[in-house]
């Protein structure tokens, strides 16, 4: 056990209609660290995620933030405790403005009184959204909708913000680009999960990784080790 996690998740289980698409999962997240967990197709990815910030309900285990059990609450209440999450497919509200997508992520009261300089380090981080805040969000090209997804979790003053696969469906440009900012978040201090199939490029960006197979965490440890891995060489990383 890590001293001080800051996230904590001890034998969590995620079932639909009876099927277990997480069977027991634990992880531990200090605050600072930059750690992911990487899988493939169907391995759970996004239900571990979903399950966290409380939009999927887990059949079991504990899901701990600063030490308090956050499982089976709702959704709010988890973003208030400091959980953000940069959703699968964006999840935009796209007949509303760029601007305003982002001020609702600011409008929790945890992130109210900051939300104004938080906007301005959005749209410094993002220049391409501050030239596009006054378009409609669903008129965004797939890359400014992932930029916008990501601006809206950092509005809302997050301690540790979940990626669930930022590089989809993006150029390998764009790819390198979304791995640039997941990289300078971590540098301001947030501590991040990262959860991918691309599993070289995200163990270059952490310290450390879990493997998620068919719900369950296979191995774990310091993305050195696991990227030395034969069997991850083969698996994953086409070696
Ligand atoms: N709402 C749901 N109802 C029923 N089964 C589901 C539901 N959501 C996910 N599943 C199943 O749970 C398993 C894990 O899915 P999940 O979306 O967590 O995987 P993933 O690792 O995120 O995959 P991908 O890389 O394709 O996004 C899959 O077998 C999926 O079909
Ligand atoms: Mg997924």
């Amino acid at each position: 056990m890590l001293d001080a996690a800051l996230l904590s998740i001890d034998g969590l289980c995620v079932a639909y209609d009876g099927s277990n698409a997480l069977n027991g999962v634990s992880l531990q997240i200090r605050r600072g660290e930059l750690i992911c967990v990487v899988g493939a197709n169907g391995a759970g990815k996004t239900s571990l995620i979903r399950s966290i910030s409380g939009i999927v309900p887990s059949s079991g285990g504990v899901v701990k933030m600063n030490g308090v059990d956050i499982a089976g609450m709702p959704p709010w209440e988890i973003c208030e405790r400091g959980i953000a999450q940069v959703a699968e497919g964006r999840q935009i509200f796209g007949g509303l403005s760029v601007e305003h997508n982002l001020l609702l992520g600011g409008s929790l009261k945890r992130a109210k009184a900051t939300r104004l300089e938080t906007l301005e380090f959005v749209y410094r981080l993002f220049e391409r959204l501050r030239e596009r805040r006054r378009q409609l969000a669903g008129t965004l090209s797939g890359g400014e909708q992932q930029m916008l997804a990501i601006g809206r979790a950092i509005m809302a003053n997050p301690d540790i913000v979940m990626f669930d696969e930022p590089s989809i469906g993006l150029s390998p440009a764009l790819t390198d680009v979304m791995f640039g900012v997941v990289k300078r978040l971590h540098e301001e201090g947030i501590t991040v999960l990262l959860v991918e199939q691309n599993v070289a490029k995200s163990l270059a960006l952490s310290s450390r990784g879990y493997v998620l197979e068919n719900g369950s965490i296979v191995l774990q440890g310091s993305s050195s080790e696991l990227l030395s891995n034969t069997e991850i060489q083969r698996a994953y990383l086409g070696m």
